[in-house]
């Protein structure tokens, strides 16, 4: 055969040389994998063996799945490209028009948002519980269509934590999971799992990424699904499936036992509803998580330095950080948080609204950014921003009033983070004289 056509060599040239074993996962960036044999296809299609195209596998995906699931205690993971994705993934894959969830209000507002204006709108109830800490209140909520439990491991943007095993407790007693969003803490601070949890999300863009730049989630599931405690209640995970031909197959728990949740996420819901995230990203992800304890012990560290020393200062007049003795769930804390306190917390300076904007204003190592979980030190001041859509006393019941500000610890120096913070807050609550000719 001739020399081919520009056009073709262009697209179709490649080296033919075997592919090296790389130590670190390579970055899969492909829409598709191809079919070494004809029967792979059809194999894949058929059985979902090997892989076809990214939305439905990829091994650079799958290396952080791995890992993350190893780090939460669990027994599969899935990646998906925000945090509100595995949010709702995780949901979507557990509930249907007509049934209900029980909500911790103590949560990041966009998935407040995603349970009051999304979900509803699909026919899914949430009730909001604010009284956390009462497992009667948890058990009062509950209805015979209820499907999951919902909270924080540390909320967002109050340090409220929930005492894992007492709720694990009550959903287990009505045979639906409890979902926990753990953010904040991370697994290398607390993994629910291992108290009780059955389910896991994640914002990977905040702590497991680690530096700001990629946006990304992630579910992990416990594999503990009981078909014959549960099953009546999620009859999506026993119908059925389809096999080749249209013939009826095994039910997804039929297939995979325990992992039937993960399976109809990874299976189902996220290929259909579509949030991948790309292979870019999940290599930063996955690159993020190898330092992730470092990281997290000098914020939590760092953290509580500076919560300690903002606790002491006249211009503050509240420090909302649950690694102080003073906390509301500061014992919780002690039990579920071991081995450090999380880095992100709120304090109110007094002065309000304009005290707090000089303070952002003044702030030189202190980034000012909507963002958490970053190696930089950052500030967002909630009142104006996350909760600007909240009346005043929604406000106030989260612990957000107009003086209130959110920091996320960086990795920083503690000392230039304390100066930094020092001279910001002399200039938030500096009377200004006027001059009188
Ligand atoms: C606790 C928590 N969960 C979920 C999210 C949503 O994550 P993402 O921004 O990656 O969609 C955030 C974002 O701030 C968060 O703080």
């Amino acid at each position: 055969m001739g020399r081919r056509g520009f056009a073709t060599r262009q697209v179709h040239e490649r080296a033919q040389a075997a592919a090296p074993t790389a130590r670190v996962t390579p970055i899969y960036l492909t829409a598709g994998f191809e079919f070494d044999e004809y029967s792979d296809a059809a194999a894949h299609f058929g059985e979902g063996a090997g892989y076809a195209y990214t939305r439905i596998g990829n091994p650079t995906l799958e290396a952080v799945e791995h890992r993350l699931a190893a780090l939460e205690g669990g027994s599969q993971g899935l990646l998906l490209a925000s945090g509100q994705a595995a949010t709702s993934v995780a949901l979507l894959s557990l509930v249907e028009s007509g049934q209900h969830i029980v909500s911790s209000t103590h949560i990041y507002e966009g998935t407040r948002g995603l349970f009051r204006d999304n979900l509803s709108r699909l026919g899914v109830e949430t009730t909001f519980i604010d009284d956390i800490d009462s497992v009667d209140a948890w058990e009062a909520a509950i209805r015979p269509e209820t499907r999951a439990l919902f909270a924080e491991s540390i909320s967002n943007a109050t340090n409220r934590l929930i005492d894992i095993a007492a709720i694990a407790a009550v959903a287990h007693r009505h045979g639906i999971p409890l979902v926990i969003d753990n953010t904040f803490a991370t697994p290398y601070l607390v993994r629910p799992i291992e108290h009780g949890a059955d389910v896991v999300v994640h914002s990977a863009s905040k702590f497991l990424a680690g530096h700001g730049s990629v946006l990304g989630g992630a579910i992990v599931d416990s594999g503990r699904f009981d078909a014959e405690r549960s099953g009546h209640l999620f009859p999506h995970l026993l119908a059925p499936g389809r096999g080749p031909g249209g013939v009826a197959g095994p039910s997804i728990a039929d297939r995979v036992g325990g992992d039937a949740r993960i399976a109809y996420a990874r299976e189902s819901v996220a290929p259909r509803f579509g949030p991948t995230p790309s292979p870019l990203n999940a290599f930063l992800i996955g690159q993020g998580i190898e330092t992730l304890s470092l990281r997290v012990d000098r914020q939590s560290a760092n953290a509580l330095a500076l919560a300690q020393w903002l606790a002491t200062r006249p211009e503050v007049a509240s420090v909302d950080y649950v690694g102080l003795e003073g906390h509301r769930d500061h014992a919780l804390a002690k039990t579920y948080l071991p081995d450090g306190f999380g880095s992100v917390f709120t304090f109110t300076v007094r002065g309000g609204a304009e005290a707090a904007r000089r303070a952002v204003e003044a702030v030189d190592v202190f980034t000012h950014m909507t963002h958490l979980g970053d190696v930089r030190s950052l500030v967002l001041h909630p009142a104006s921003t996350s909760h600007a859509f909240l009346a005043e006393d929604e406000r106030a019941a989260l612990g957000v009033e107009a003086g209130t500000l959110r920091v996320s610890i960086g990795i920083e120096d503690a000392a230039d983070l304390i100066d930094d913070l020092a001279q910001a807050l002399s200039v938030a609550t500096r009377v200004d004289v006027a001059v009188v000719a």
